[in-house]
């Protein structure tokens, strides 16, 4: 036998392994996706048109023109009024904390209200009220955040530009019922739109590129995520738990109807930073979350994997928290177009696929432990890890439009006592993790270096001076009341997870 029929002879035997040796060799259960039943779990869904409870009388309107302060706007706006921002560029940081304040960017012929942080400033938005609306933005050159709620409940944060703003584009932390839609982020080294401990939300046709993390759920509860286009990112939807956070669980998301394509850009993420785990050619990654829904996405051209769904062990950034639960259980796919991905994927996808002696493109890979996953019509995607996934009892999520509120969240009212503890959940724990690094060091190395000492950490996060390479700058917590930055150095020095 000539070397030319060796070969062929050993990929016929090959393919033969592979074509045999795995369970596709039974007829598919087709399962239509006309009709069928819907989802019976998640929140009991109320519809609702936004997540800020209307006005019963309109308040005063304050109009900004270029050379003005929106932040002195602010500053004499009563809870009730309404902030308009003429066209033109504005260079400060806006900190809203009081409660019920829309402020609104006065869009004409196409030019916008523009905040400019003249790649000096850190944060171009700040909130901490309940009730607040930030609409119609253009939002660029900032260091740290674009639009940051903090601990704020009810919020709508819609129709926003942001471009290039540095950490995190828009995110709302700990705050309950939110909307965040039709906003266009792109070019932010960790995620476009995080949405971080957070309840009720929804976040929809918004489009987010060119950013190391598109749309990131991360230890939040109750989410829907629906009508976006994630492209050109490293990785599109991400559903997790960062370990070491206050809140331990992210569960119960749907992520529906987006386009979710092309996610492969390299990882610009800040070196050591959990999102600079992802690997470029994520289209969704479902990591420690439970009870995530994906339904009717359009995931294409994503070269790691169209769906990758894993456990904190399989996340070499990540240091793992005890109290986390680092399997994702519960992940249910239901229909969606895939095409194309995995076309160029990362060693540790190529070594589970070959022990199912997978080669070639991979749709969905499930890496770790699960419990109760399941999915519908598997025949029409190349997938890898979901042996033990069952059939879905329900083909879809019609039933439920939304997980807002009707009415509205209670807002939040913090008692002295608690400011500390409400800034470093709604604040700090957005870049600083106890056990490992997030964007910044851990709180285990911080009460090393400041233990007996809150005054002198009270006093570097007033105007923090940049000591460690890659890491990025910490933005000056300056905004907040001496008070405050006294009492959530006390706290940051005594969690203990
Ligand atoms: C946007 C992200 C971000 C937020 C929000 C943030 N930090 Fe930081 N923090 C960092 C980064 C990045 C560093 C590392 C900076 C460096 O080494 O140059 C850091 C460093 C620190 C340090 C170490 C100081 C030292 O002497 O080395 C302390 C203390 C600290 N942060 C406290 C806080 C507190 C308290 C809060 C909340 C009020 C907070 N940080 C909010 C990103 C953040």
């Amino acid at each position: 036998m000539n070397n030319k029929y060796k070969v062929v002879l050993a990929i016929i035997i090959f393919a033969g392994g592979w074509i045999f040796g795995s369970s596709n060799n039974e007829a598919p259960v087709i399962t239509s996706s006309v009709g069928g039943a819907s989802y019976e779990g998640g929140f009991e869904s109320e519809v609702t048109v936004g997540a800020v409870p209307h006005r019963s009388a309109a308040g005063s309107i304050h109009i900004v023109s270029p050379g003005d302060s929106i932040q002195a706007a602010v500053e004499a706006a009563q809870p009730g009024d309404t902030i308009q921002v003429m066209p033109g560029t504005y260079s400060e940081t806006v900190y809203i904390d009081k409660d019920d304040i829309h402020l609104v960017g006065v869009i004409q012929n196409g030019a916008r209200a523009t905040l400019d942080g003249l790649g000096k400033l850190n944060d171009a938005i700040l909130y901490s009220g309940n009730n607040i609306i930030i609409e119609n933005f253009r939002i660029t050159q900032y260091k740290g955040n674009g639009i940051m709620g903090q601990a704020g409940n009810n919020f709508e944060i819609r129709n926003n530009v942001i471009v290039d703003t540095g950490i995190y584009g828009i995110f709302p932390q700990l705050g309950t019922n939110g909307l965040v839609e039709h906003n266009v982020v792109s070019g932010i080294e960790d995620a476009a739109i995080y949405i971080g401990m957070s309840d009720n939300i929804h976040v929809a046709y918004n489009e987010v590129f060119d950013s190391v993390a598109g749309i990131e759920i991360e230890n939040s509860r109750h989410a829907i995520v629906e009508y976006n286009n994630a492209h050109h990112n490293t990785g599109g939807i991400l559903a997790f738990v960062t370990p070491g956070l206050p809140i331990k669980t992210t569960e119960d998301v749907i992520i529906r109807n987006n386009f979710v394509s092309d996610n492969n850009t390299p990882n610009f993420g800040a070196p050591g930073s959990i999102v600079s785990g992802i690997p470029a050619g994520t289209g969704i990654l479902v990591m420690a979350a439970d009870d995530v829904i994906i339904e009717g996405n359009i995931i294409t051209n994503n070269k790691t994997a169209g769906i990758i769904i894993n456990d904190h062990s399989f996340a070499p950034t990540i240091t793992m928290d005890v109290q986390s639960d680092p399997n994702a259980d519960r992940t249910m796919i239901l229909d969606n177009v895939m095409l194309n991905n995995g076309y160029d994927t990362i060693p540790e996808v190529v070594a589970v696929a070959l022990t199912e002696l997978h080669i070639g493109l991979v749709d969905i890979v499930h890496v770790g432990p699960s419990n109760g996953s399941c999915i519908i019509n598997r025949h029409r995607y190349r997938t890898v890890g979901i042996g033990d996934y069952s059939e879905c009892g329900f083909t879809n999520t019609d039933s439920i439009d939304s997980y807002l509120l009707a009415g509205g969240a209670q807002p939040r009212v913090i008692a002295s006592s608690e400011r500390g503890e409400i800034a470093y959940l709604g604040v700090c724990a957005g870049c600083h993790s106890y056990t490992g690094r997030l964007i910044g060091p851990s709180v285990q190395v911080i009460q090393a270096m400041y233990a007996g000492n809150p005054q002198g950490l009270a006093t570097y996060i007033n105007a923090p001076i940049k000591k460690r390479e890659n890491f990025p700058e910490m933005p000056a917590q300056n905004y907040l009341d001496p008070e405050t930055q006294l009492a959530v150095a006390k706290y940051m020095l005594q969690v203990n997870n």
